[in-house]
């Protein structure tokens, strides 16, 4: 099965075109081509990611990524691979995607031009990301998906952002014994999943507040630093760990360390650093380094805590560990011990298929395909707080 994926539930515009096979009990997949453009830079001016300008990112980027994905000029082997087949344009009804694409009309305007002068991917289905995330642009990507389906005639399926992180370390040939547990930690999300096969999950903890890459960023400016400053806070702890730094006075709390559930709360964390920042009054670089150190340690601690008694719990074989925050050597060492100590095998993605990307959403789409049958431009609406568990028995 070959999937066309797209996936805008946040900052990064991405498209994917990946192979599937296997079925749900030995999936495996290749990818084809993809194509990601990132917001980062926009978004670093205003300090954060802003709901309204995500969306007209999007749909700004949109058919440029398209046809980079599905380019002319793409090797020969790749132009194999994707293979268009002939279309005639003429006979589409564009009053009908117009009124699809009635929000974004200038996505509207440039797909209108590309129909015209392209030919049809040979794909057999569309994926796209429902939620959660923001909505307003997670509504790009959807309406985008629906008018492509009804243009080339490509049945869709919606698809959950969180199996899309779950299945991003499917592109490895992942063998595993389940059950297993997954821990997704980025600027958006910290949860705690159980996997009972592939497709089949249930949320067992979350964040009650903040998610871990939000409260480093949040912490990060708190010292001084742009958004997003969680790699600038990891480096900062990095150098107080090898330099030996140590100051007694500062030390924060473990928040929900002992709690019997599976849960996270950051806020307390943070206001308790933000308290001591504004009693120390100027900050030196050796304080920042020992705070940022205090910082990482406390979430740490706590992550590694939760994963061990959940894994214990819940019988794992395996660690699967996804999200933009994995970058984090330091959290990222502590849970390959977790994993060791606790005897599981351990999935964590590359980094750029950790972070948001499309080839997690078709690798997610095609374990959604053996359950549910995809259909030319369905109703999907995106939603903002989709559960992981809404289309599981
Ligand atoms: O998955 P991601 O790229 O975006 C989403 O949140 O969806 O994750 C980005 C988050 C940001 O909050 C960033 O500060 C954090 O991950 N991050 C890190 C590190 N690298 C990125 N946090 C801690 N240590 C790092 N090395
Ligand atoms: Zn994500």
């Amino acid at each position: 099965m070959r999937i066309l994926a797209i996936e805008t539930s946040c900052d990064e515009t991405a498209l994917a075109i990946v192979d599937g096979t296997g079925g749900l009990d030995n999936p495996r997949f290749t990818v084809v081509r993809s194509a990601l453009y990132s917001q980062i830079e926009t978004h670093a001016q205003y300090g954060g990611v802003f709901p309204a300008i995500a969306k007209r990112e999007h749909a700004l980027k949109f058919v440029p990524l398209l046809t980079e994905l599905l380019a002319e000029t793409a090797s020969k082997d790749e132009q194999t691979a994707i293979a268009s087949e002939a279309f005639n344009a003429s006979q589409v009804d564009w009053h009908a995607i117009e009124e699809l694409l009635a929000r974004e009309p200038d996505l509207f305007a440039a797909l209108k031009t590309y129909i015209e002068t392209h030919g049809k991917p040979a794909v057999d289905m569309i994926a796209v990301t429902s939620g959660p995330g923001l909505e307003p642009a997670l509504w790009v990507g959807i309406n985008a998906a629906r008018a492509l389906s009804l243009l080339w005639n490509i049945p869709m399926l919606p698809v959950n952002h969180m199996e899309g992180h779950i299945a991003s370390v499917l592109l490895e040939n992942t063998k595993t014994t389940f059950p297993l547990i997954a821990l997704l930690i980025s600027g958006g999300h910290t949860e705690m999943v159980h996997v009972e096969t592939w497709g089949t999950y249930k949320l067992i903890g979350q964040t009650k507040d903040d998610a871990i890459g939000e409260a480093y960023d949040k912490v990060a400016r708190m010292l001084g630093f742009p958004y997003p400053g969680g790699p600038k806070i990891a480096a900062l702890a990095a150098r107080a760990r090898s330099e030996n730094l140590v100051d007694e006075s500062i030390s924060f709390p473990r928040p929900m360390l002992t709690t019997a559930d599976f849960d996270f709360s950051l806020s307390g964390l943070k206001t308790a650093i933000l308290y001591k920042v504004q009693s120390l009054g100027e900050l030196t670089d050796e304080l920042r380094m020992v705070i940022a150190r205090e910082f990482e340690d406390a979430v740490t601690e706590v992550l590694v805590k939760k994963v061990t008694r959940a894994l214990e719990a819940h019988n794992a074989h395996g660690l699967i560990v996804g999200g933009g925050v994995i970058a984090n050597a330091h959290i990222r060492a502590a849970l390959t011990t977790v994993a060791a100590d606790t005897g599981v095998s351990l999935h964590i993605p590359t980094t750029a298929l950790a972070t948001d990307n499309a080839v997690m959403i078709a690798m997610a789409g095609y374990l959604r395909a053996q359950q549910e049958t995809p259909s030319i431009a369905p109703k999907v609406r995106a939603q903002g707080n989709l559960a992981l568990t809404s289309s599981q028995a």
